[in-house]
């Protein structure tokens, strides 16, 4: 009897809650979106694989400005240029927040790190120091030497497998280079790449980068507590992942603090931070925690990102062998004319297909296309629709980078002739094509971002002719993407170099 008690109070609470939630939506012109379902809302429609295509085809149906809800959250997504630059530009300060994610939460030390903290003074600060300081062009450029060399060890993998014209794995061979580039130059940490170190560093990336991508309940139907994540086992894995993380965490900043560690070879990110946690110049306490989440977001943002870049790109150019061949062409001319046998940083600037190469894969695969989300801090409209305070907002770079009026009549077309068409740049002002955000958050590590892709997708192409294993056609290769943050393309590209002779 009690049972039935509790579970009718239960549902009368359930009902009410939603009653409650309708007559406050209602008030509200919303952007048009798909019919929601009491309770649930659209969560019942939405596509986990290669979210970015399917936002895309409701900005088709229901327009560059679309709603649709997740239990009580009301979640926007903008599909244009022009309200790119509304959200991102004319109402930046409106749209600094990010929204509430129980996991983002707990991983970065109840957001103490850059990317997922409130938009409060503290992240000003932290954000200033970012750009002066950790991403300044000439941090960035201490550790050119470390890209380079990490660079050519992944050639002396290739050219072993190009000896037995075996297949290699790029997927796999991008992401140990960006693993050994990160740890070097955020820990001065020179790994064995096979190593039982390595393995862990990497195990535990995975796994905070996946509690990143999960969905929580907890964030969206909050009556239900926590129950439904414990139930589905979420928190528990949410919490193991974190654990193993701090634990990392924590013997790097031990190693940090200890007077007897060898002086690394160019003072680390961490050390920066150290420093910084020594100096105290904030207005607020920043504590060994804060250091663990600033450093957590570079080891994410630096790993995934880059490889991920560099994997659509060579898959693209399987696809299409004409910009492959003028790609290849350009280097190849390159380093004999100045009798090199390497691409180096500073060689990339003399190399304007190349660049417009780069700008391309960015603009159809930006390997974070959904942006990270943005939360409205105060009521507020765009397009004549209202935003309500709290309202989730992404910007779909995906569709942004297709929009016809800006890229024409064929932008599902891989050709970087486009960007020597025209003057258009990823550095946040021209809104078609914002691979690295725009605005108060866009993204800080930009520059080292691209210094990690540009030198060993250069040599990929200045080394090596590629063959797809197996007989396989160009349009056989699967283009799903992973989700998550950054969304790598689903199955590893693996591809049988020959060596070129430069
Ligand atoms: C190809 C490489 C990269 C791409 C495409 C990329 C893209 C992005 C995007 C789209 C955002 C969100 C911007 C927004 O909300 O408007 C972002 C944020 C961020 N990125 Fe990157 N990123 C890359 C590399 C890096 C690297 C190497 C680092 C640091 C080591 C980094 C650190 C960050 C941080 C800390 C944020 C959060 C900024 C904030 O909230 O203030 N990123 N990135």
């Amino acid at each position: 009897m009690e049972d039935i008690i509790i579970g009718v109070v239960g549902l009368v609470a359930v009902l009410l809650f939603f009653l409650y939630q309708n007559r406050k939506t209602k008030r509200y012109k919303l952007p048009p979106g798909p019919r929601r379902l009491p309770m649930i809302g659209n969560l019942h429609q939405l596509q986990t694989t290669n979210p970015q295509r399917f936002f895309y085809g409701w900005a088709k149906k229901y327009g560059p400005i679309f709603s649709y809800k997740i239990g009580g959250k009301t979640m926007v997504v903008i599909s244009s240029a022009e309200l790119t630059k509304e959200l991102l530009k004319t109402q930046d300060v409106n749209f600094a927040d990010r929204p509430q994610h129980r996991g983002h939460e707990l991983i970065s030390y109840g957001r103490r790190d850059m990317a997922f903290s409130h938009y409060t003074p503290y992240y000003r600060e932290i954000r200033k120091m970012g750009m002066n300081h950790l991403f300044s062009p000439t941090r960035v450029a201490t550790f050119k030497h470390v890209r380079e060399e990490e660079t050519r060890r992944m050639l002396v993998k290739i050219n072993k497998a190009a000896d037995k014209s075996e297949p290699v794995d790029i997927s796999e061979l991008m992401l140990t280079f960006t693993n050994s580039a990160v740890c070097r130059q955020a820990f001065g940490k020179k790994y064995n790449e096979d190593g039982a170190e390595m393995k862990r560093f990497i195990e535990i990336l995975y796994g905070t980068q996946s509690v990143m991508g999960k969905i929580f309940f907890s964030d969206f139907f909050p009556f239900t507590r926590y129950v439904l994540d414990d139930l589905t086992k979420l928190t528990a894995y949410m919490k193991a992942c974190f654990g193993r993380q701090d634990i990392y965490l924590q013997e790097m900043v031990d190693e940090a603090l200890d007077p007897n560690r060898a002086k690394p070879e160019t003072e680390s990110m961490i050390d920066l931070l150290m420093q910084i946690y020594k100096d105290q110049p904030f207005a607020s306490k920043f504590t060994t925690e804060n250091v663990k989440a600033v450093i957590m977001n570079i080891v994410v943002a630096g790993t995934d990102t880059a490889a991920a870049a560099v994997v659509w790109g060579m898959t693209y150019l399987m696809k299409y062998p004409n910009v492959m061949k003028k790609a290849q062409a350009e280097v190849r001319e390159y380093v004999t004319e100045k009798g090199l046998t390497f691409i180096a940083e500073d060689d990339v600037k003399n190399l304007p297909y190349f660049r417009a190469l780069v700008k391309e894969t960015l603009r159809i695969e930006p390997v974070i296309p959904l942006l990270v989300p943005r939360a409205c801090i105060q009521d507020t409209k765009i397009a004549g629709y209202d935003i309500p305070a709290g309202t989730t907002v992404n910007v779909n770079a995906w569709a942004v980078s297709r929009d016809e009026k800006y890229w024409g009549l064929n932008p599902d077309e891989f050709r970087p002739e486009r960007f020597l068409e025209k003057d258009v740049d990823y550095k946040g002002t021209d809104y078609e094509f914002i691979p690295f955000g725009s605005g108060r958050r866009m993204c800080p590590g930009m520059r080292l971002g691209v210094a990690m892709l540009e030198v060993p997708y250069a040599n990929l192409l200045l080394n090596y002719n590629f063959k797809l294993p197996n007989g396989m056609k160009p349009e056989e290769i699967n283009m799903d993407v992973m989700t998550g943050l950054a969304m790598h393309k689903s199955e590893h590209l693996k591809l049988i170099p020959e060596k070129v002779n430069n």
